[in-house]
């Protein structure tokens, strides 16, 4: 038996309680059998959880693009790594081998040493999914440079934010992208952003589109002349295990967003362990995420997993919608998909369409199908079960976040049994807790509570860039000893876990984290504005949708309600991105309060959701008589 490809139930049983009895020889034989290390590590974990400090095979030296590709090359150098499939499906699929990546991740990676890059600089990567992007994020891994790739979905403000917390000192991004029909013109956002940036010494871009787009002289070049003029081969830089390798940011529910750092060795083993695991690939299998490589899904299980562990993995640049509906399913059967992952909003909004779009595909290459990025509701599930999985698909419903680097509680398929709405059982190295509200740990099944990891794993981020406090103060505070997620749980009578949601004021949108923070504050930027908080209410096709309660200053009270809300929208768009607009704006006189002047979110959730019947007592509030107002204009 290998530890690292579980087979059945039994072995994962066995395999579980050799990594809780002892987690150290456990990733050791794993780490030693499975990848290639310059230097062997000195210890396996040193941690103490109370700083916290953390850090994985100590003392070892490697390269996470060796691991990726060069060792490939001699096995599979032909075989194809990455599957790229453009917006227009009349455009020809790119297969790109194992070698051919080599030569394109060298080529750039000394692009970027030409252009002033050393190791341990931050580069931001704002690129659409075209093969540029996995390309870029594996050259930055070549010469120990940081990445810090956001999603080219995000605002202009939004990148600018980033850009400046980490000190990038250069960008990559294209001159635009395709979306369905739409084009984005990326470079202007870029552009935007930069005239807040200080830092950033040049910018390199890729041609995707072909507009006609501004280049500042001194800081923009063409990516394409200077890969063409690169030499073809680039010596790996040898990097320490705990070296950064990347940050990328998460909302939180106060302030801005967090940088979270993850480092090379820890990351490297547990996506790779768990990519193998997870979705059980075999040597031949064609693998599908249909994530964007500008979140963490798109890190650990489009990039590096699948590539660590040689396998072919497929990039799409489009949108599920075009040219129509049926555009996964005629995907996955044009490429022989085998295994699915991808988000339940999108199977809620394609569920909601004709049967017809599935049933002119041929989907019987799969074998696996995934969800991940927020709970999956029961009829979505079953959706997905019969019409995709033709009921003999095993669901993997993954549990994890940006902060854990790596999926955490998961079904092994064809080993644990599914059942909807559970992530199931804690993948082995992963010790779950259920706290109550006292700090106690609720032992036992049939409890739910606060979902903590009681011991750590290789691929937990090791710090937010630029603040260790808040990185303490936000995971490690809550209950001693212990990470804290931020969600909330139950344990079933068997020991499944089902995840509850968020506990916290980060909201889950389409599977994106937003926190009510800087929505917030965005909207407090129009001037008509004196007061506003966000709540989410459930949403049949994003799970969660925006509901904004909105005092206005004396002075807006007269104006067109519909035209405030569209500005306002427009001021959230610019500040975060289209992503986080308000579904719902209510106008109000007031927000209920505590006496210390908090806002009452529970209460306002509530009359989002529309579900007033027990507002529970709110006698104690600074101001009790605004909640029947609130309720009577309710949307
Ligand atoms: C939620 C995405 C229920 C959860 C990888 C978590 C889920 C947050 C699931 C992290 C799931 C993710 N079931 N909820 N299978 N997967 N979540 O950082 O609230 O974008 O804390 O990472 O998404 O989102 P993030």
């Amino acid at each position: 038996m290998s530890n690292y490809h579980v087979k059945n139930l039994e072995e994962y049983f066995q395999v579980y309680r050799k990594s809780v009895r002892d987690p150290e020889t456990f990733w050791e034989e794993i780490a030693e059998e499975n990848f290639v290390w310059r230097k062997r590590w000195d210890k396996v974990l040193e941690y103490d959880l109370s700083k916290p400090e953390i850090s994985w095979f100590q003392g070892a030296k490697l390269n996470i693009t060796e691991n990726c590709i060069d060792r490939h090359i001699y096995s599979r150098g032909d075989k194809t790594a990455i599957i790229f499939e453009p917006n227009d499906p009349n455009e020809e699929a790119e297969h790109i081998t194992y070698k051919q990546l080599h030569e394109r991740v060298c080529r750039f990676a000394n692009v970027l040493k030409d252009q002033g890059v050393e190791k341990g600089d931050r580069v931001c990567i704002y690129l659409p999914m075209i093969p540029e992007l996995a390309v870029a994020v594996l050259a930055c891994a070549r010469i120990g440079a940081i990445h810090s790739v956001v999603f080219a979905g995000f605002s202009s403000k939004a990148l600018a934010t980033r850009i400046n917390d980490c000190e990038c000192k250069m960008v990559l991004t294209s001159d635009g992208s395709y979306r369905g029909t739409k084009t984005i013109d990326l470079k202007g956002i870029v552009d935007e952003a930069l005239e807040s940036c200080e830092g950033v010494e040049s910018v390199l871009v890729a041609k995707r589109i072909n507009s006609d787009i501004q280049m500042k002289e001194g800081r923009d070049k063409w990516l394409q002349p200077l890969l063409d003029e690169a030499y073809h081969d680039c010596v790996p830089e040898i990097m320490d295990a705990e070296d950064p390798l990347f940050i990328l940011y998460t909302s939180g529910s106060t302030g801005k967003p967090k940088g979270m750092v993850h480092s090379t060795a820890g990351y490297m083993v547990y996506t790779a362990y768990t990519f193998k695991n997870v979705f059980q690939y075999r040597e031949d299998d064609v693998y599908w995420c249909t994530a964007d490589i500008g979140w963490i899904t798109g890190h650990s299980y489009i990039v590096y997993g699948p590539l660590a562990n040689g396998a072919t993995t497929v990039m799409y640049e489009g949108v599920p919608t075009y040219p129509d509906w049926g555009r996964f399913w005629q995907i996955v059967e044009k490429h022989n998909i085998n295994q699915f992952y991808t988000a339940p909003t999108a199977i809620r909004a394609l569920a909601k369409e004709n049967l017809d779009f599935v049933e002119q595909y041929d989907l019987s290459s799969l074998k696996v199908l995934g969800t991940v990025g927020e709970p999956i509701n029961e009829e979505a599930w079953h959706w997905y079960n019969d019409n995709i999985g033709n009921k003999n698909c095993p669901i993997v419903d993954t549990w994890w976040q940006t902060e854990t680097g790596g999926i955490m509680i998961s079904p092994i398929p064809y080993s644990t049994p599914t059942i909807p709405t559970y992530a199931t059982l804690p993948l082995p190295g992963i010790q779950p807790a259920l706290m109550d509200e006292n700090g106690n740990e609720l032992k036992g099944n049939l409890v739910s509570g606060r979902l903590c990891v009681k011991f750590p794993w290789p691929s937990m981020a090791r710090t937010i860039w630029g603040n260790h406090q808040r990185y303490k103060d936000t995971y490690f505070s809550a209950f001693e000893g212990k990470y804290f997620t931020g969600d909330g749980a139950l344990r079933d009578s068997t020991g499944y876990y089902r995840i509850t949601g968020r506990v916290d004021d980060v909201i889950i949108v389409s599977g994106h984290n937003l926190g009510t923070a800087p929505i917030e504050d965005a909207i407090n930027e129009h001037p008509a504005v004196a007061e506003s908080a966000i709540v989410g209410f459930p949403h049949e096709v994003k799970g969660n949708a925006l509901y904004g309660y909105v005092i206005l200053k004396e002075t807006g009270e007269s104006r067109n309600h519909d035209n405030l809300r569209k500005e306002i929208n427009q001021i959230i768009t610019e500040h975060v991105g289209p992503i986080a607009k308000l579904d719902k704006i209510q106008f109000t006189q007031g927000l209920p309060k505590t006496r210390s002047g908090k806002i009452m979110r529970r209460i306002l959730r509530k009359i989002a959701s529309k579900d007033t019947s027990n507002l529970g007592d709110t006698s104690t509030l600074l101001n009790p008589e605004v909640v029947q107002d609130i309720m009577d204009n309710a949307l």
